[in-house]
């Protein structure tokens, strides 16, 4: 394999459990893993695109990737690797705020956001009743 390199984590957990089919040629799904980055981009990096990282996020935290008669990773590096790219995502929003998010939202990581919108809700309950 030889690309990954040992102080990158996702990039070793790509290469290991995903490039085997989410490589250059041919991707299945048309995903091409093998040229992202997520540990050293650039904020500013117009490479790193977060839709993307976005799906690969909600594959790995609902188990669907790698399929189920693949190689799988252990629960402990589905954690890690799930907290990992939920931060850099996390980041990455706080930098350069998609779109179409409140302004109140922008500044928040995911965790952040989370509670907000949880103790948002309680406050509407308390409200309502
Ligand atoms: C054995 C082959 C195989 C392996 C290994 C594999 N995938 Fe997939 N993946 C597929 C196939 C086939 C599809 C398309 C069907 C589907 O969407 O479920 C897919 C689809 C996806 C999608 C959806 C693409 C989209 O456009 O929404 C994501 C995200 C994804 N894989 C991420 C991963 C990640 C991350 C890994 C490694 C942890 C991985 N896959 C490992 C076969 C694989």
């Amino acid at each position: 394999m030889g690309v990954a390199r040992a102080d990158d984590p996702i990039q070793t957990f790509v290469t290991r459990y995903c490039l085997d089919c989410h490589g250059s040629t041919d991707p299945s799904g048309d995903l091409d893993l093998s040229s992202f980055r997520i540990t050293e981009f650039d904020h500013a990096d117009s490479k790193f695109e977060p839709s993307i990282w976005e799906r690969v996020l909600r594959r790995l935290q609902s188990r669907q990737m790698p399929p189920l008669d693949s190689v799988r990773p252990s629960k402990p590096e589905y954690i890690h690797l799930i907290s990992q790219c939920d931060e850099k995502l996390g980041a990455h929003a706080g930098k350069y705020p998609w779109p179409g998010m409140p302004p109140a939202v922008r500044k928040m990581n995911r965790n952040e956001y989370r509670r907000a919108a949880h103790d948002l809700l309680a406050g509407v309950n308390s409200w309502i009743i």
